[in-house]
């Protein structure tokens, strides 16, 4: 249970990962400024998550049942919290889907949309009634760089983080007016479970119905890539976590917050050119005839102070 003056922090997908180091950070502030809920859909997974917490594991951290995906679950969770009070929400659990969208059944789409969209906007409905009639809140949403820029063999991913990144973005202003405020967090590649499943993912996978030539572009040249790039510019999730305790802290948080200062390029890119030409035209020149050149590119990038600027720094 919270002490008195801890704000309550509940947040998705604990089980690793991201989820994981969030609830660790918060949960360690040398303040003790927070108790955190950290929820999981299946407890069996916690062993990792309670021996990171240590101490702070039945102090200002437990642990709750709760799967994104059930409203039943969603409920039962946020009816078991003291009063229903959930002062600060970090909506982290998330799928990631790659591949040719001509192999990729309807249903395994849906279920990415059903996980990274409506399970976000389930706990958003369940909880911003309380915080309206509290008058405070913030919600944090763990979106990604592909919520902002379409990435290829991404497709379906990507359309779910822009899915939540148009909801949030329409939502917020009229959450401004109950003083509760709502923030996007964007990580470009995190080294977590996520890269690992998707790497086997795309190894063992069958695409049927794909021609020769996708095929060997997604298979041979997308997956090499993407291997590349998690190696050169992936992020911790340490890092991600601080990001997010500092979005929490601000005293104005942002509503966009892009993580790494790798991707701002990209970013201003895709809002200098209102045509579109420059990001499709760009990205297609960058994945068809620049691989090896990206993989350059990227290592000298990751030298440039300049560009943290535009970014949330962990620090
Ligand atoms: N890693 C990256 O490169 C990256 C980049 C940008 C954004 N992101 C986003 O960051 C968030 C966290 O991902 P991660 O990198 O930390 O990956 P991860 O280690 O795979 O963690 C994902 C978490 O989501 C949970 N989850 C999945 N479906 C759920 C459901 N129905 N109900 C409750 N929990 C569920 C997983 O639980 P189980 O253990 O039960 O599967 C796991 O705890 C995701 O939203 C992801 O889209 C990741």
């Amino acid at each position: 249970m919270a002490s008195p003056g801890q704000k309550v922090v509940l947040i998705t997908g604990c089980s690793s990962g991201i989820g994981l180091r969030t609830a660790v950070t918060l949960a360690k502030d040398k303040q003790k400024r927070y108790h955190v809920i950290a929820t999981m859909r299946d407890l069996k997974r916690k062993d990792k998550l309670v021996e990171a917490a240590g101490e702070a594991y039945g102090n200002t951290l437990s642990l709750a049942v709760l799967d994104v995906c059930s409203d039943e679950s969603v409920k039962q969770c946020i009816n078991g919290i003291e009063d229903r009070r959930v002062d600060i929400l970090i909506n982290n659990a998330g799928v990631g889907l790659v591949g040719p969208v001509e192999s990729i059944p309807i249903e395994d789409m849906q279920k990415v949309f059903e996980t990274n969209f409506f399970g976000v906007v389930r706990l958003i409905k369940e909880v911003m009634p309380d915080m309206k009639k509290r008058k405070e809140g913030h919600i944090i949403v763990v979106t990604s760089v592909m919520g902002l820029q379409g990435v290829v063999f991404n497709d379906v991913y990507t359309a779910s983080k822009f899915a939540i990144e148009g909801f949030c973005e329409s939502l917020a202003v009229q959450l401004l007016r109950f003083n509760i405020r709502l923030s996007m967090i964007e990580p470009g590649p995190v080294h977590t479970e996520f890269e690992g499943k998707m790497i086997q993912e795309v190894m063992q996978k069958e695409y049927p119905g794909t021609d020769p030539d996708t095929l060997y572009q997604f298979k041979t040249i997308y997956l090499q890539s993407a291997i590349n790039i998690f190696e050169i510019m992936g992020q911790t999730p340490d890092v991600i976590a601080r990001c997010i305790k500092k979005v929490i802290e601000a005293s104005t948080p942002r509503f966009h917050n892009l993580t790494n200062p790798l991707y701002t390029p990209i970013i201003a890119m895709k809002y200098a050119d209102e045509t579109g030409t420059l990001s499709v035209q760009g990205f297609y020149h960058m994945f068809y005839s620049l691989g090896p050149l990206l993989n350059v590119t990227a290592a000298v990038m990751r030298f440039s102070s300049f560009l943290k600027r535009r970014t949330v720094s962990p620090d």
